[in-house]
């Protein structure tokens, strides 16, 4: 399965993930470094995710976006705005951008991840699970699954442990953001394998159309 790690951060969601052909990309050259030492065998793109989805979409079974989603954020907007002088800013519509586009346009299996907003959506998620919110053209079921941590208030130590992850000799400058913003691994498998499963049933079905075309 050929799978397609938009935003991909330091591979929170991807973590977890087996027997799949990634592609991630990540602006950030420092973590796109983090990423390739941890997943080495995977394709890493180090540039402009909207824009290599726009120019990529038709390559992938499955797509895996996670938009940046600081101008969303319910805590930024509702604390740091509200009572600490961060600055307001415009919320970055490239999320509901790449659902449409996706929605309108992708053969393939998909699902964009953000979190839950300070305003009702714009466009209805189809899922929620932990402190995310997941557009997807396949059914994601409801899991009984707890994040191992809770981020808000965890220090550097406790998220390594949770997530898996060690940046003890990476040179991240901000590693806490990072491990914060990271899905966690668990997570990003239920979503995989369940689009998997999907994935696997088109494979089939188309089969055995090609096959039923043959005999005809
Ligand atoms: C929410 S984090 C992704 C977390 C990731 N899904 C995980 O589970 O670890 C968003 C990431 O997008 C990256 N980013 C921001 N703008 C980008 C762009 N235009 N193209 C690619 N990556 C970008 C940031 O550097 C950040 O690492």
């Amino acid at each position: 399965m050929k799978v397609l790690n938009l935003y991909a951060g330091i591979g929170g969601n991807r973590k977890n993930w087996k027997n799949v052909s990634v592609t991630a990309v990540e602006l950030d050259p420092v973590l796109a470094e983090a990423y390739a030492q941890m997943f080495p065998k995977d394709v890493i793109v180090v540039g402009d995710a909207h824009q290599y989805l726009l120019d990529h979409y038709r390559e992938f079974d499955f797509i895996w976006s996670s938009p940046p989603c600081q101008s969303h954020s319910s805590f930024r907007q509702n604390i740091c705005v509200r009572f600490r002088g961060t600055p307001a800013v415009y919320p970055d519509m490239r999320l509901y951008q790449e659902i449409l586009f996706l929605r309108h346009n992708a053969g393939c299996l998909w699902a964009v991840e953000n979190v839950r907003p300070y305003y009702t959506p714009l466009i209805q998620p189809d899922a929620a699970l932990q402190r995310h919110l997941f557009w997807s053209n396949f059914e994601i079921p409801e899991s009984e699954m707890q994040a191992g941590i809770k981020i808000r208030h965890a220090q550097i130590p406790d998220l390594e442990e949770s997530l898996g992850f060690c940046l003890k000799g990476s040179n991240i400058p901000n590693k806490r953001q990072v491990l914060r913003n990271c899905v966690d691994p668990q997570l990003g498998l239920h979503i995989l394998n369940t689009a998997k499963i999907v994935w696997q049933e088109k494979v089939k079905i188309s089969k055995t159309r090609k096959n039923g075309k043959g005999v005809g």
